[in-house]
């Protein structure tokens, strides 16, 4: 009797303090919110929230925060621009209810304060070449990560390396342009998407890693925009070949006809043909 009672109080317990967790605002948000945003502190991933339950209604909010993606389609404007201006790197729908929404919006409002802009992106000012191969070849599966996750090309594809799945995910080539190195270290370190949290969760990456791969994915940004202007100057350049030849072949056309009808040449070949 006793030990039931035991039971059925520790049972209370648990769903209490769970209740009450889960209602909690600040920890809702610092559970599933701020690997991506601040509230203050400038961008991460996602903008600064600091002071956006000023610029947005709650029922605006509410639904963004639910899920952006089905707001953006919808066609609302400002969910459009926020959209375009993070280059359609969409926020993952949160998973929960009404009520947790609510606490999420109401612990946000009670920060105040306002948006700040992104602070200086110093993490991987220490990046070396070595770096940048080694995430290189941790992202394409040469070298095995250390707890026996899968590669990054198994999802994702890069201008130097085409990935497996195709478009399972989207490229990372121009990722660190909206990411910054915080933002990558943060997306693989707290995994939001849930095709990485799958992945990933039971084989985290270490901080060696994360290091290397964000390194990798800089320099992958910063030669796609290097490629595409060799590429074009590149055919700019056959092209101005392809042109030198076209005109060449008319002029040696136009010549060889012109000395056909030459009338010189007919008097000339006539005068040949005599003194033999
Ligand atoms: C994976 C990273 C990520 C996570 C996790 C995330 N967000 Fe976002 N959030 C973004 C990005 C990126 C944008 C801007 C682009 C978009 O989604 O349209 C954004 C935009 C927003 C906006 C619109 C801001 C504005 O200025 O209009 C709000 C509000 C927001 N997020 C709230 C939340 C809340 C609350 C949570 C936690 C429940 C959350 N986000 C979790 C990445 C994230
Ligand atoms: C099982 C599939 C899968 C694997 C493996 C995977 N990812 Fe992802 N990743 C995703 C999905 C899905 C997204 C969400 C964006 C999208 O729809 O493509 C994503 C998003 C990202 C983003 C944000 C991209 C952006 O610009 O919006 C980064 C950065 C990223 N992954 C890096 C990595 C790295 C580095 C690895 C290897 C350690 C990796 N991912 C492995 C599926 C995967």
């Amino acid at each position: 009797m006793v030990f039931m009672q035991r039971v059925s109080m520790t049972i209370v317990f648990c769903l209490v303090t769970f209740y009450a967790s889960s209602q909690d605002g600040a920890d809702l948000f610092k559970r599933t919110c701020s690997p991506c945003h601040s509230i203050g502190g400038g961008r991460l991933v996602g903008p600064d929230l600091a002071g956006v339950t000023k610029k947005a209604d709650k029922v605006w909010l509410t639904k963004f925060i639910k899920n952006s993606a089905d707001l953006i389609k919808s066609g609302d404007p400002a969910a459009v621009a926020i959209g375009k201006e993070y280059n359609n790197l969409l926020m993952p729908p949160f998973i929960g209810s009404e009520n947790e929404v609510s606490a999420i919006i109401n612990f946000i409002d009670s920060k105040g304060g306002s948006a700040q802009s992104a602070a200086a992106d110093t993490f991987l000012n220490a990046a070396s070449v070595e770096n940048v191969m080694r995430g290189k070849a941790l992202f394409s599966g040469n070298l095995p990560l250390k707890n026996a996750g899968s590669s990054c090309i198994t999802c994702h594809s890069v201008h130097d390396v085409a990935g497996i799945g195709g478009s399972l995910a989207k490229s990372l080539n121009l990722s660190y342009f909206i990411l910054k190195g915080q933002g990558i270290k943060a997306i693989l370190q707290s995994l939001p998407f849930p095709a990485m949290t799958n992945t990933y969760a039971t084989h985290p990456l270490n901080d060696q890693e994360i290091y290397d791969l964000a390194a990798y994915l800089k320099n992958i940004s910063q030669t796609m925009v290097k490629g595409q202007a060799t590429r074009s100057t590149f055919h700019f350049l056959l092209l101005g070949i392809g042109g030198w030849c076209l005109f060449m072949l008319l002029l040696f056309g136009l010549w060889r006809l012109r000395k056909r009808l030459s009338v010189n040449h007919a008097i000339f070949a006539r005068q040949m043909a005599t003194e033999k």
